[in-house]
């Protein structure tokens, strides 16, 4: 048997295999997400996300520094609230000593270097549980746009290098950039979940900052996991609004459309590999069904691949530790 072309030539070596890779791994590609709590020396594993911890501010600076030392350079911090500070105002989101505002400080003080974002929504702090002030059942639109400016501008106050509005509330981008710029704040960024899906895989997280919805769900401002094109759509829309970097959230089951918006943008792409997905893969490994590290590597290219320029994931450190061997 003659053949003109053997595909399997450059897959006959690790050297070559490497050599023609067309994605990688770096841990530049990484955001850690970090779950953050009241006290001192508090640190609890969350039931539904093995090994992954909810800290107190000193334990979380700790946490930090290594996260530093490993070369990771970015953080996505959320808080989880007291019930007693929780009403259908949200206002303890923008409370200049509150838990956000005194972890963003306390990380800025101990590792300066360290890129900090902040989750943007008022789910932790809401009665409700919902991301919006809530009227008559309805998660209303333009109050709650107004209460996303007010906490955005509390972070940057605090020191925060980017806020990360995950509420999906219209028109949101442009007011939050607004409210930045007429408070003097114009090297702080913005980070816009723009394609953020009405999913049942943020389950594990809701048991992590005790916000699941008290009532319904969260489909009438969370996207259709039927849609493709409306993704591109929202996209789009908060780059024009003044959004630095898109995310589409979740991942794994939404890898076309990262390759979708990555396409359709000229801003960085991020992805969040969500709480979900972090469980499936712990949950399949304790079982001995797949290999964790392999798969943890494996997905992670996965974003690479679909286009993602930064990946949010509770992997990052496991990755990075897989990545220097
Ligand atoms: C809050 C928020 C959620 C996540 C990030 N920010 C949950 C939600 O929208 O209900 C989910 C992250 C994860 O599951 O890992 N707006």
């Amino acid at each position: 048997m003659y053949l003109q072309r053997r595909n399997r030539i450059l897959r006959t070596t690790p050297a070559i295999r490497s050599m023609v890779a067309e994605s990688s791994l770096t841990p530049n590609d990484f955001i850690v997400p970090l779950f953050i709590d009241e006290g001192e020396n508090v640190e609890t594993e969350i039931a539904s996300m093995p090994n992954y911890y909810r800290r107190s501010i000193d334990l979380t600076v700790k946490e930090v520094k290594e996260l530093w030392s490993l070369g990771i350079k970015s953080v996505l911090l959320f808080i989880k609230c007291k019930d007693e500070l929780k009403d259908n105002t949200g206002r303890e989101a923008w409370n200049p000593d509150g838990l956000m505002q005194r972890s963003i400080k306390a990380i800025k003080d101990a590792v300066p270097e360290m890129y900090v974002m902040t989750d943007v929504a008022l789910d932790p702090y809401s009665s409700y549980g919902h991301d919006g002030i809530v009227k008559d059942g309805e998660i209303v639109n333009d109050l709650t746009v107004e209460a996303l400016v007010k906490m955005s501008a509390s972070h940057a106050e605090a020191g925060v290098d980017m806020v990360a509005p995950s509420d999906m509330m219209d028109g949101r981008i442009g007011a939050i950039r607004e409210g930045l710029e007429k408070a003097g704040f114009t090297k702080v960024g913005i980070m816009a979940y723009s394609a953020k899906y009405a999913s049942c895989f943020y389950g594990p997280f809701r048991n992590a900052l005790d916000s699941a919805p008290g009532f319904g769900d969260k489909k009438t401002y969370q996207m259709d996991y039927a849609n493709r094109t409306e993704a591109v759509k929202e996209a789009l829309m908060d780059v024009e609004e003044g959004a630095d970097i898109v995310m589409v959230k979740p991942g794994l089951p939404y890898l076309d459309i990262v390759r979708d918006v990555k396409n359709a943008v000229d801003v960085p792409v991020s992805v969040y590999n969500i709480s979900g997905e972090y469980a499936m893969i712990k949950a399949a490994a304790k079982m001995g069904w797949i290999n964790e590290d392999k798969a943890i590597l494996e997905t992670l290219t996965s974003f690479k691949r679909a286009g993602a320029d930064l990946i949010a994931t509770y992997f990052a450190k496991d990755a990075v530790k897989l990545l220097n061997h």
